[in-house]
């Protein structure tokens, strides 16, 4: 009677740990808590709580690098009503090794198809609610595609599981963060980077046409990092080459992670 199992209803985190060290705990917390708040679910634990969970989580995995997934569902009632009231939060946490790609892997460059954005609303709540999400993951497994890049009235807002920026000459845009989107803990860090290796960085949306113009194209996640996009729908991103800045932001990047 899970009302995660059956609605949906209910929040999630995905975390990163390098070298057994978690990645930016305190702005993943931030954001599920701001999730949590959208949904008026009440924070089953303070942060000294979680920080506890996950360090015991970390130590009895593997050395390997891991990510953490970390689920919390309104919990289970007796009858199924759409409807809610107060209930105890299930709470599930798990750790998974994380294997991120090699530079010389990355540099080889990912195809991504476009697509229609379907999804709700409320993109900004990290919500378990993924069916859109889940279908264009499928559509890109199917296509041998890395990435399905969404469009809402002609402008990308972000990957079916990844945020999206386009490099043009040297200014680095990014759909600002808001409701089309979720404003991801990696973005912030990219856009942390791209500042520090000179960019020029800009919240502002672009277009599908921009894209195709653009002098790159990159998505940005937790277990992806910052990945360059050099085909989309199958026509080459600035000749299938890659910038110049990827790589100072990919170093970058890099840096932060032993930092
Ligand atoms: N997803 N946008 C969407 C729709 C996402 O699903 C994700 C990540 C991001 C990037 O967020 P972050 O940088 O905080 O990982 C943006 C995770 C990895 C997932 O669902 O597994």
């Amino acid at each position: 009677m899970d009302r995660g199992f059956l609605f949906g209803d209910g929040v999630y985190e995905v975390i990163p740990v390098y070298q057994g060290k978690i990645f930016h705990l305190e702005a993943h917390l931030q954001r599920l808590q701001k999730s949590l708040d959208s949904i008026q679910i009440t924070n089953p634990y303070p942060v000294e709580k979680w920080r506890s969970i996950f360090n015991e989580l970390v130590e009895s995995s593997p050395k390997s690098d891991q990510s953490l997934y970390l689920q919390i569902t309104r919990g289970a009632d007796a009858q199924r009503k759409h409807g809610f009231k107060a209930l105890t939060p299930t709470v599930y946490v798990e750790s998974n090794t994380l294997i991120t790609k090699s530079k010389a892997d990355l540099e080889k460059g990912f195809c991504a198809l476009s697509q229609t954005d379907i999804r709700w609303h409320r993109c900004d709540i990290k919500s378990i609610s993924l069916l859109p999400n889940v279908l264009y993951a499928q559509l890109a497994k199917e296509s041998q595609v890395e990435e399905i890049i969404l469009c809402r009235d002609n402008q990308i807002t972000e990957g079916a599981t990844s945020n999206v920026f386009m490099l043009k000459n040297d200014t680095l845009l990014t759909h600002p963060a808001g409701k089309d989107i979720l404003a991801g803990i990696t973005r912030s860090l990219v856009i942390k980077s791209a500042k520090a290796c000179g960019l020029n960085v800009q919240e502002i949306a672009f277009s599908l046409d921009d894209a195709q113009q653009a002098d790159g194209l990159w998505i940005s996640s937790s277990t992806r990092e910052v990945m360059p996009i050099t085909q989309l729908d199958n026509l080459p991103i600035a000749d299938g080459q890659i910038s110049p800045y990827w790589h100072d932001v990919y170093e970058h990047y890099q840096q932060l992670k032993h930092d």
